[in-house]
């Protein structure tokens, strides 16, 4: 099979897998991080077949949505790509990025092995920032029953990946334990120049939350 029908295929598999989803993880978040992880790939000069596979791949079993279970995304997607013939180090290469694309908390390092698990995982972290991230971190809330803000519940830096897992702050302090982080963890210079402007956005964004909430402005 060529690569083109690889890629078709497996949008198909994702599409089928994510139908239905309302918590900012569905299809359009894969559209949005493949097509973002390409064109930063295609700057950084990494492998553009790994990028899109595993940007396509990458949310296929959240464990935020299988109990904290972070070992099943990363064997469905070997199984995937085995399922597709393809080189046994490719798919190795592949869901290695998957099991380690995921922010774990403020305090927790999550390093990446490869240029291409890097760019997908710039990718990944520019579409939770920024116009979208703001969207995407209120749909999630609410899906998850998470209260909007709440003045006395202040953020929180989690230094494990269960505390964080665990958290049931408020959506406004999720710009505190996660958004406003990312800037300073992203790996390639091309996504850091993207950042900037999305940053300085949900920096604007949440003054004017305040000043609204308070009845300033
Ligand atoms: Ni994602």
């Amino acid at each position: 099979m060529d690569r083109k029908n690889i890629i078709t295929q497996t949008e198909q598999f994702v599409k089928e897998k994510l139908a239905g989803d309302s918590s900012g993880h569905d299809w359009w978040h894969i559209y949005r991080v493949k097509k973002l992880a390409a064109k930063i790939g295609e700057i950084e000069k990494a492998d553009l077949f790994i990028i899109e596979m595993a940007a396509l791949l990458h949310d296929i079993a959240d464990h935020k949505f299988h109990n904290g279970n972070h070992k099943l995304g990363p064997k469905i997607v070997y199984d995937w790509c085995t399922k597709l013939q393809l080189e046994e180090k490719i798919c190795l290469h592949i869901s290695e990025i998957v099991a380690q694309v995921s922010f774990k908390g403020g305090n927790v390092e999550t390093p990446m092995n490869t240029l291409e698990g890097k760019v997908v995982q710039d990718a990944d972290r520019l579409d939770a920032i920024g116009a979208i991230g703001i969207a995407r971190t209120f749909a999630y809330g609410g899906n998850k029953n998470h209260p909007m803000y709440d003045p006395a519940i202040k953020p929180e830096m989690h230094d494990s990946f269960d505390n964080y897992k665990k958290s049931k702050g408020t959506t406004i302090n999720h710009f505190y334990e996660k958004l406003l982080l990312l800037k300073s963890r992203l790996n390639t210079n091309t996504a850091k120049k993207i950042a900037k402007e999305r940053h300085t956005f949900m920096e604007e964004f949440l003054e004017r939350f305040y000043k609204e909430w308070e009845g300033i402005s």
